[in-house]
């Protein structure tokens, strides 16, 4: 399916977002296992978190859906009768895997045909040190292992693990399988991701200690259902305040966005390169903080994002490319690499869509390096598939000097199904 967008001058108005993908699945999945009836609202629309459900239900969770909200009646789960689907979700499939490890049955995973290109060594490192049993898949050209896992469950013992590459599903599958492992389990990372699992794993009652970026899970582990709330997804949020930063007439509010701090470096990145973004009404829920923005249209300078950096804006480069392009200075990304084996090379996407509409960008096996001050000229763009990719093209029409056609536009639907027609509400 392709979406049509045409320029605009502003973006104006006052919005809510579906509830943050990555909250989603962990509650999600925790529900399923946690003993009674969890409620979750703002469950994410996007078709990853539904492939969440499914997998869960498939294993024995009752699933619901009650005005609006997610129900699950959780507790033990059992060996599914078919192949588990995890869509196009890496999340899903790499964080179940660690559940599915702790099991006294062989279960399949696998995807769609992005996800098969996915590497899994990353989890099937772990699981096995903590004496699960997985076997994946190989890929002709590429060295590791893919899916589809087959995983062989049984009695693991905890683990103290260093994470090799920054990793948030690797983390919490680590730590995941240590709900159901004998020991305590230890992960430590050198570079901070996003902790959504922490918190949720001690809202669902299990003991969590963070150190200094040493995570410790008390074994024996008794998780019960809770009532919980999904902040907005700051990720796709971040699609809207580029536009919103972009267009000069815009004034835009989105309200109740997840603002972790392991997320929100996004905001503190667009503030420091001259944003006006304003943050009010902030409050917890669940663990997480949830506030609302005051976006208005900005002089962007420019900037370089690395190391660290680019961890915690992982998922919001290919919008930030888009404003990198537009802004005074430019955009330099390094220490990318994990970018190329995202949903897309997300290095090749963002590049071949940019040189479409005539827009200069150098790459590099971790990164690239864009021009600032160009200009936007009106194209036919392709998702290939990977839902960041077309909203960011989507953003990138709207600055364009003419409409814009984007191939495989029903890929944002993966997180974000509501995307187009929000930005038709609020691009004038
Ligand atoms: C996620 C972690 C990140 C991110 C992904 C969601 C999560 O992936 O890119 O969209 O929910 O834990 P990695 O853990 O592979 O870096």
């Amino acid at each position: 399916m392709q979406e049509t967008v045409s320029p605009a001058k502003s973006i104006e108005g006052a919005i809510t977002l579906p509830g943050d993908k990555s909250i989603s699945h962990r509650y999600g999945m925790l529900g399923g296992i946690a003993e009674g009836v969890t409620t979750i609202h703002n469950y994410s629309t996007g078709a990853d978190c539904q492939s969440t459900l499914g997998c869960m239900a498939a294993l024995g969770a009752k699933v619901e859906r009650v005005d609006g909200k997610v129900v699950i009646h959780g507790g033990k789960i059992h060996e599914p009768a078919a192949q588990l689907d995890a869509g196009n979700s890496g999340s899903t499939i790499r964080m179940l895997s660690g559940i599915l490890a702790g099991q006294a049955f062989t279960s399949r995973i696998a995807g769609d045909e992005s996800l098969a290109r996915r590497p899994m060594d990353r989890v099937i490192r772990p699981l096995t040190g903590m004496g699960a049993h997985v076997e994946g898949a190989s890929l002709e050209g590429r060295q590791g292992t893919f899916p589809p896992l087959t995983i062989r469950g049984g009695a693991l013992h905890g683990i103290d693990y260093t994470l090799p590459v920054a990793s948030a599903q690797v983390k919490s599958c680590v730590l995941f399988a240590g709900l159901f492992a004998k020991g305590n389990t230890v992960v430590r990372e050198s570079i901070q991701t996003r902790d959504h699992t922490e918190i949720a794993l001690r809202e669902f009652g299990a003991e969590v200690e963070v150190q200094q970026r040493v995570i410790t899970l008390t074994e024996g582990a008794q998780l019960t259902g809770r009532e919980l709330v999904v902040p907005g997804d700051l990720s796709s949020a971040a699609f809207f305040l580029v536009a919103a930063l972009l267009m000069p007439e815009s004034n835009l509010v989105i309200h109740n966005v997840g603002l972790n701090p392991t997320r929100s470096a996004l905001l503190d990145f667009l503030t420091s390169i001259g944003a006006s973004i304003k943050v009010v009404d902030v409050k917890q829920s669940g663990g997480e903080l949830i506030g609302s923005l005051r976006i208005r249209a900005s002089k962007i300078a420019g900037g370089v994002i690395e190391g660290a950096l680019t961890a915690g804006l992982i998922d919001e480069i290919p919008a930030l490319a888009v404003l990198g392009a537009a802004s005074s200075g430019g955009l330099v990304v390094r220490d990318a690499g994990e970018l190329r084996v995202k949903e897309t090379d997300r290095i090749a996407t963002i590049e071949s869509n940019l040189k479409r509409m005539g827009v200069e960008i150098e790459s590099s096996p971790d990164g690239f390096r864009i021009p600032g001050g160009q200009k936007f000229h009106a194209a036919e763009v392709d998702s290939e598939g990977d839902h960041r990719i077309a909203m960011a093209f989507a953003v990138a029409a709207l600055a364009s000097d003419g409409p814009c056609t984007i191939a495989g536009a029903e890929s944002a639907g993966v997180s974000f199904p509501e995307f187009f027609s929000t930005l038709r509400e609020i691009a004038h």
